[in-house]
C-alpha cells in the first residue's frame, strides 16, 4: 500500500470524534443511529467477564487514538495501547496529557464545526501507556497479558494467522483474547491467501476463526457489535463488527 491511510489528517478527525464524540457530536439530524454508539467502550464492556481475576496487564493492539485503553485503565493497572500510525499514537498521548483535544468536524466540501472533545470520565490516564509499534512484530515482554483487545484489526494487517499464533503465546493461562472484527478483507491489506476464511474456497471467518482457536482457547461469548463512523453530515460509515472473547485454556 503506498500511503498509510491512518496517518490522514481527516481520518485522524475522523476516528478522535468516532473515540470520543458525544452522541450530539456524532449523529446529525439525517442519521439518529444511537444504537451503534459506543463501539470503543462496548468492546471492553461487552468482553471482560466479571469473574476475571487477575487485572495486572491489558493490550489495546491496533488501539488508534485509544478509547478502549482509556476504558481498560478503570479495570487494569497497567494498560498498554499500540497502534502502527504514529499521528493516532501522538493524539491518543495527547488526549492522555492534556485532557482534551480539539478536531474539526465535516459538514460537506469545507464546511466543519469546530468541538474539543475530552478525555472519558473515571479513567486512570496515569495507567496508560501509548506506543507506536507492529502487531506483526510485536516485542516479547517478560511479563504475559491478562486482556488483549483486537479491535477492527485483522482485516488490516499482511498475516493475521501469525499475529494471532504470537499473541496467543502472550496471553497468561486464564487470561482474555477479545477478538472484534467485521472481517473487511482487501488485498489492499491483506493478501488473499492469508484471509482467515471468506474466501469460495473456505469457510466464513466466523468458522475459521473458532477453528484456529479452540485448541488453545475457549470461547466464553460471541455476539455482533455495530459501529457508526461520521465522514460527513450525510455519509456515514456503518458496520457491525464480529465479537469473540475467548479464554485462554
Ligand atoms: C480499522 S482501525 C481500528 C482502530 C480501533 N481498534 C477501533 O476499533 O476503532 C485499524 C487500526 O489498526 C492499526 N494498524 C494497522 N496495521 C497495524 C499494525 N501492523 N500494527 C498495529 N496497528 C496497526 C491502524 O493504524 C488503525 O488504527
Amino acid at each position: 500500500m503506498s500511503k498509510n491511510p491512518y496517518e490522514e489528517d481527516q481520518i485522524l478527525h475522523d476516528y478522535l470524534l468516532f473515540h470520543y464524540g458525544k452522541k450530539e457530536d456524532i449523529l446529525s439530524d439525517l442519521f439518529p443511529v444511537d444504537w451503534a454508539l459506543d463501539f470503543p467502550v462496548k468492546c471492553i464492556t461487552e468482553s471482560l467477564p466479571e469473574d476475571l481475576n487477575n487485572r495486572e496487564n491489558a493490550l489495546d493492539i491496533g488501539c488508534s487514538v485509544g478509547r478502549s485503553s482509556f476504558e481498560l485503565s478503570k479495570h487494569f493497572k497497567n494498560v498498554v495501547g499500540i497502534d502502527y500510525s504514529h499521528s493516532f499514537i501522538e493524539a491518543a498521548n495527547k488526549m492522555k496529557l492534556d485532557g482534551q483535544y480539539p478536531i474539526r468536524v465535516k459538514d460537506h466540501g469545507s464546511i466543519y464545526s469546530h468541538k474539543t472533545l475530552k478525555s472519558p470520565e473515571a479513567c486512570k490516564p496515569d495507567r496508560i501507556t501509548f506506543e507506536q509499534g507492529d502487531a506483526c512484530n510485536l516485542k516479547q515482554n517478560s511479563e504475559k497479558w491478562d486482556f488483549v483487545l483486537a479491535a477492527n484489526l485483522l482485516c488490516r494487517i499482511p498475516d493475521p494467522r501469525k499475529f494471532l499464533e504470537e499473541i496467543s503465546f502472550q496471553i497468561n493461562s486464564g487470561g482474555i483474547l477479545a477478538l472484534v472484527s467485521p472481517y473487511t478483507w482487501m488485498t489492499e491489506y491483506t493478501s488473499e491467501e492469508n484471509w482467515i476464511g471468506g474466501t469460495d474456497n473456505s469457510s466464513s471467518s466466523k468458522e475459521a476463526i473458532k477453528s484456529l482457536l479452540y485448541p488453545s482457547f475457549e470461547l466464553i461469548k460471541e455476539q455482533e457489535l455495530p459501529f457508526l463512523i461520521r465522514e460527513h453530515r450525510r455519509k456515514y460509515q456503518l458496520s457491525s463488527s464480529h465479537s469473540t472473547v475467548w479464554r485462554k485454556k
